[in-house]
Order: structure tokens, then sequence, then C-alpha cells
């Protein structure tokens, strides 16, 4: 069976680690494209989940028990739920709609409705015996056939992550934030920064806080709200294309290149456009976490004249990544 499981976003995390916890990993569970829902899988039955959550929790919020997951199609819901006998039952079809459709959440249910009184079925939206449940995740839907105690509503004890103004773009944006907690003097008002692999756009809102000017390249496109910050200029081209009329005071690089591909970026980039005394901050991406490329990429920062001023294994970085910090030789 599966089961939906709505947490407080930001937490997605945490609540995947409880659950299988709390259910001796008999449950499993995944996220999904939406923040604050996972999918949970188990052999479980109902009351069995019941009973794994019915512990104490901090990050759960629903459970829902899933019949089957289809695709996205009214059809293929009407068809679902038709084939129950839900003569003289009375029923409500409540659908949950996220993501991007031609259809609206009520469309659905009045559809879905509709065939199933024409079967016998009784609506009542205030007391139903039994609930249609729909969740539609953009192109594929869970749906349950449900009495309300199968549903499980918990009071989260945590809410948001993050305030509105606070939350992260993406979360590379939360290695720079730690960067710049620990190497906040790279970046003052008087420097100009050159960014590569900017888009959606987290480092450069972060940086372009505290500088005079980023240019933000990448051939994606940054999010509307870092597009238009005034310090901000987007060059829409691979770092390998670029020209700069001056040169600047940093560069970060957080593309997804990987190892030593990335740090030739990095190098010919600090040749021609990083002033002496300059600052590199470079995300060193693998395949695989190998000790022996980061330090041939050491090297390779070295003998092009850029001193290692620290190797940083971020919160944020991921497990196949590692955060050098250099400046360019005076
Ligand atoms: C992990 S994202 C960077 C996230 C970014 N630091 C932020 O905070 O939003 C990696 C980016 O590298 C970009 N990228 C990949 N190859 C590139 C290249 N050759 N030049 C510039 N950008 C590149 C991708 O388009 C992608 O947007």
């Amino acid at each position: 069976m599966y089961l939906l499981i709505t947490v407080p976003t930001g937490f997605e995390k945490e609540a995947i680690s409880e659950v299988e916890k709390i259910s001796n990993k008999k449950i499993i569970v995944k996220t999904t494209y939406f923040k604050g829902v996972l999918l949970g899988k188990t052999k479980l039955k109902k009351e069995e989940v019941k009973k794994v959550f019915s512990k104490d929790t901090t990050y759960i919020r629903k459970v829902i028990p899933v019949d089957r997951i289809e695709k996205t199609d009214i059809d293929k819901f009407v068809r679902f739920f038709s084939k129950f006998n839900l003569k003289g039952k009375k029923f409500a079809v409540r659908c949950k709609r996220r993501g991007v459709h031609n259809f609206a959440s009520k469309e659905v249910e009045v559809r879905v409705g509709e065939v199933i009184k024409k079967l016998g079925g009784i609506v009542d939206l205030e007391n139903p015996e039994i609930i249609l449940s729909i969740e539609i995740l953009q192109d594929f839907s869970c749906l349950s056939i449900l009495t309300t105690k199968d549903i499980i509503v918990k009071k989260a004890k945590v809410e948001k992550k993050w305030k509105k103004e606070e939350r992260p773009i993406c979360r590379s944006e939360l290695k720079i934030r730690e960067i710049i907690k620990r190497y906040g003097f790279v970046f003052s008002k008087d420097k100009v920064v050159l960014d590569i692999g900017s888009a959606p756009g987290g480092w450069v809102r972060e940086i372009s806080k505290r500088v005079k000017k980023v240019f933000a390249v990448d051939p994606a496109e940054l999010e509307v709200s870092v597009k238009s910050l005034e310090n901000v200029v987007h060059i829409k081209k691979k770092a390998q294309e670029i020209e700069l009329k001056d040169k600047v005071d940093v560069i970060t690089n957080d593309a997804n290149i990987l190892d030593k591909e990335s740090a030739e970026v990095s190098i010919n980039l600090s040749n021609k456009f990083l002033k002496k005394g300059g600052f590199l901050i470079h995300t060193i991406k693998m395949k695989r976490f190998s000790k022996s490329i980061v330090e041939e990429i050491e090297k390779m920062f070295k003998y092009s004249g850029i001193e290692k001023i620290s190797l940083l294994k971020l919160r944020y970085n991921t497990r196949n990544e590692i955060t050098f910090i250099g400046r360019k030789h005076d």
C-alpha cells in the first residue's frame, strides 16, 4: 500500500527519517515534486499503519492510505471509483490538486460524483460514510476509498522552516549562506563578483545583498526576483563563452560541471578576469566523491596561482561535493 504523507515544508528530510524510525523501516518514504508532500510505501495493513502513526511524532500532519496510483486523467478516476459498489452509501468526493492543469479540483469532484450518484451512491458532503479521495500530484494521482477514520490527522510540532523572506530559492543557496557566515569578508560593498552557474539564483541573491555588482553567468533562466535586482547582470551564456570588460574581485562557481572540467573553467576565468588578490569560491562536484580527484584539483589551482585558503565540507554540500576557497596570488 502507498501512503500520501503531508509534513511542514522544509522538513521533508526530517519527516522521512521520523517515519522510517517509528515504523522500524517498514514504511519507506520518498519526496515528491511537491514541497511538504511525501509518498510512503509499505506492506503494513491500514490498522498497523494507524498504530505506527499513533506514536509521538514531530513532523507528521496527515497520512492518507492510497489504494491506487493512476495517471492524472479524470476518465481514469471515474473508471476506478465506478468499480466499487457504493449503492445506497453516503459519499463525498474530495480532490486536492497540486500542479498545473486545465481543470479545477471542483470539476474533478463533480465529474466523479455525478457518475457515482448515477450508480446509486448518495451525495453527502457533510457526513459521508465513504470519502473518494483524489490527491493530484501533477502527472500522477493517488486514489483512495476511505472512511473518515482511515485518514490520520496530526498536529505537527513545527511549522514552516523558513519565514517567507528567508526561504531559499534552492538548496544551493544554503551553501553560500554558510560560506558567507565564515568568509563574509570576501563580499563587501565595493566588490564586483562573477558568479558561474547562477540559475535559479540563490547564490546571486545572497551575494548581491553584500556587493556592488554581480555578473551572473548561466544559459538557464534566473528567477525573476533575482534577474530584476539592480546590481545583477545576467549573462545568458556558458561560462566558457563569456567576455568581460573589466576584472572582478571574486569568482564563484557552483555550476553543474564535473570536477576537473569545472576547475579548468574557474582557472581560465581567473586567468582572464580575476584581479590579483581576488578570491575564488568553487564547488568541486564529482560523480562520486574521490579524495584523489580533490587533491588533483587543489594542485591544478595551486599551479595556476590560486592559493588554497580552505577546503570546506559544508553542511549543505551534497555527499559528492566539497567547496574550495582560494585566493589569486598578488
Ligand atoms: C546547481 S545549479 C546552481 C545553483 C545556483 N548556485 C543557485 O544558487 O541558484 C547549476 C547551474 O549550473 C549551470 N551550468 C551548467 N553548465 C554551465 C556552464 N558551462 N556555464 C554556466 N553555467 C552552467 C546550470 O545551467 C545550472 O543552472
